[in-house]
């Protein structure tokens, strides 16, 4: 199985994301400015894997920093978290996982012993990365039982191995799925205009040995209709309290098919996707990115020079599209005000929540 993101004593080793699938590129991110860049670049997406790789950063950052003097460390160290944090506005698991490096740094910074703050940062990222596999894991276990036989599974966007730092969530479900000897085939939608579909899901499959039909976005409505689809999967870049979901563009239009065609809609996402703090799913910033990823494929274009172009990366589906709501504490059901609650609360009492 190939590594997504590894942190090494020379920095962040990440597979360029960027490259696949023609090109299988492993570069090492040296400094917290790096880090930053490349969660922007896209270098790493999927929100569970630039949580964990934004907490890298900030290790890494700590790890730079000269300043003996503690004032000048701490206003050293916030500045750092505050340029991982704004590399990409939709995706909670960043703000989740800084925060969390930020409880890490004041509890050890009482201590005033700088080089144990640096290898606390160190151990606490290097331990977001385990929990994230072993999270979605247990996620996979849970989900793997709501995915028949023989399931004809639709996906969109990647949240695999590639979006998290191992397994994966939607596509860890369906591996957790095959393991458990059921024979899952997966629809990937190729998932215009960064076509993570096309390009990583795709992939990541093909490698893993689970059937894949590649499809683009506008054929999924067909499928549906012919009866060649029993769910569909898909991951969340953060889930409001009521339940509703941010995902990848397209995301609601598949959603709102699946309802159409009475197919249960499952979303797969760790605890860290939930944003309690918001009520609902209008309150969740939408990032808008380049023109260019709708002009261009790659580097060749295929719209008039000068279009008007709009490209929101992500939109929310209501929570009454929601079949159910996939995490490593169980499953979610409407009312999700109450369920996703009670699943919050419960993790809260592990250690390291
Ligand atoms: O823009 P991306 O590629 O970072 O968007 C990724 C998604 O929308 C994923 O579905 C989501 O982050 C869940 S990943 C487990």
């Amino acid at each position: 199985m190939f590594r997504t993101l590894e942190w090494t004593d020379a920095g962040v080793v990440l597979l360029d994301q960027r490259k696949l699938p023609t090109q299988e590129i492993y570069s090492v991110f040296r400094t917290y400015r790096e880090v930053a860049t490349a969660i922007k670049d896209m270098v790493v997406r999927g929100a569970p894997a630039i949580g964990v790789t934004a907490a890298m950063g900030v290790a890494l950052g700590a790890r730079g920093i000269d300043s003996t003097d503690a004032a000048e460390f701490e206003r050293q160290f916030l500045s750092i978290c505050d340029v991982l944090a704004a590399t990409r506005p939709t995706a909670v698991n960043l703000f989740w996982a800084i925060e969390r490096m930020k409880k890490v740094f004041y509890e050890n910074f009482k201590s005033r012993d700088l080089d144990l703050v640096k290898k606390a940062l160190q151990i606490e990222a290097t331990r977001m990365h385990q929990e994230d596999i072993d999270s979605n894991r247990r996620m996979g276990h849970f989900g793997a039982s709501l995915i028949p036989e023989r399931a004809k599974v639709l996906t969109h966007c990647n949240a695999g191995a590639l979006a998290t730092a191992g397994y994966g969530t939607a596509l860890g479900v369906i591996r957790a799925a095959k393991e458990q000897g059921k024979s899952p085939v997966v629809f990937a939608d190729e998932t215009r205009p960064f076509l993570q579909g096309a390009r990583l899901t795709a992939w990541e499959l093909k490698k893993d040995n689970i059937p894949v039909t590649l499809i683009t976005d506008s054929m999924a409505g067909h499928f549906m209709k012919a009866r060649k689809v029993d769910c569909v999967i898909v991951g969340a870049d953060r889930i409001a309290a009521n339940g509703d979901v941010a995902n990848k563009i397209g995301t609601y239009s598949v959603a709102v098919l699946a309802k159409e065609n009475s197919i249960p809609f499952y979303v797969a996402a760790p605890i860290s996707t939930l944003d309690m703090n918001i009520p609902s799913g209008d309150h969740i910033p939408i990032e808008q990115r380049s023109p260019q990823e709708v002009t261009h494929i790659q580097e060749t274009p295929i719209a008039p020079e000068g279009i008007e172009v709009a490209n929101p990366a992500f939109d929310v589906t209501p929570n009454r599209y929601v079949t159910a709501i996939i995490t490593e504490q169980g499953i979610a059901e409407s009312p999700y005000l109450e369920s996703l609650r009670r699943l919050k609360e419960q993790s809260s009492q592990m250690p390291h929540s």
